[in-house]
């Protein structure tokens, strides 16, 4: 066939063009020629979740898809852990989630368990599965500016996300993902107990306050987050540092965040 590369140099820069796409992550062990599958709402599949020409995964050990049963598998495991640690080793242990299977660390948390403010992201990219800690790749600098502008750091914050595995080709996280992972996010909250919840961006904003609307829409306005106990924690949506790296524009609405970050850190007498 005319388009098959047989060169050396040709298929290093055919493979170095796939990992700048992201497509990082051999997730079977046989090529497969995914053109000619029929389409399937796999949820390995690194295409976007909602397109409905996904092309299925290529053939080999399909990793199962995320169920109801992992769902209430995740929820008595979340329950059970009474500390950061033992949910922790809960998360470890825990095998439903279909992203595992790709992923090469749990990313579970960073920061101080202490810390009086957490922050939710929406789920770990390539450099955070490498090092198992949230917020380390080129987001996660921008975010550590951001903090730093109002006096905050690592040991000032807590920092989780949405999904705790990475998904392939670090497309977003499907609703199956994430529903499985909620229950560990809401007992890691109810374990550190912030006084204020910052959602970094729509998905943890859309995850943890119920909505469907936009970031764009929903950020800058506090909005209560109850914990299954009745703590009622006042919680800022903020623009992803992932969007504010592509729109520079923005980064006056996410200075204006951080503001009332600080704000009502004052209020609430968290400031020395
Ligand atoms: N983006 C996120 O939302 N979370 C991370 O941990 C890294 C990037």
């Amino acid at each position: 066939m005319s388009s098959e590369i047989t060169d050396r140099a040709d298929l290093i820069a055919a493979l170095r063009w796939q990992v700048e796409a992201g497509a990082d992550e051999a997730i079977a062990d046989v090529p497969g020629q995914w053109l000619k599958e029929p389409a399937s709402a796999d949820a390995t599949s690194p295409a976007p979740a909602s397109s409905k020409a996904a092309p299925s995964a290529a053939p080999g050990p399909a990793a199962p898809a995320a169920s109801s049963d992992g769902v209430r598998s995740a929820s008595a495991l979340a329950t059970a852990a009474d500390s950061l640690e033992a949910l922790q080793a809960a998360m470890a242990g825990f095998e439903a989630c279909p992203l595992q299977k790709t992923a090469k660390n749990l990313v579970f948390a960073d920061g101080n368990p202490a810390a009086r403010i957490m922050l939710v992201g929406e789920a770990p990219g390539r450099d955070e599965d490498l090092q198992g800690k949230p917020f380390v790749g080129r987001s996660g600098q921008l975010l550590d500016r951001m903090l730093g502008s109002i006096g905050l750091d690592r040991d000032t914050v807590f920092i989780g996300n949405c999904v705790h595995w990475r998904p392939p080709g670090n497309r977003k996280p499907t609703d199956a993902e994430k529903a499985m992972c909620l229950p560990f996010l809401k007992r890691q909250i109810e374990l550190v107990e912030p006084a204020i919840l910052v959602c970094v961006g729509a998905t943890a904003a859309q995850s943890l306050l119920e909505t469907t609307d936009g970031i764009t829409r929903i950020r800058g306005k506090w909005r209560p987050y109850s914990t299954q106990k009745g703590l009622i924690i006042p919680t800022l949506p903020i623009f992803h540092p992932a969007f504010l790296l592509r729109s520079a524009a923005k980064k006056r609405e996410a200075w204006s965040d951080m503001l009332a970050i600080q704000a009502k850190m004052t209020e609430l007498g968290l400031l020395g």
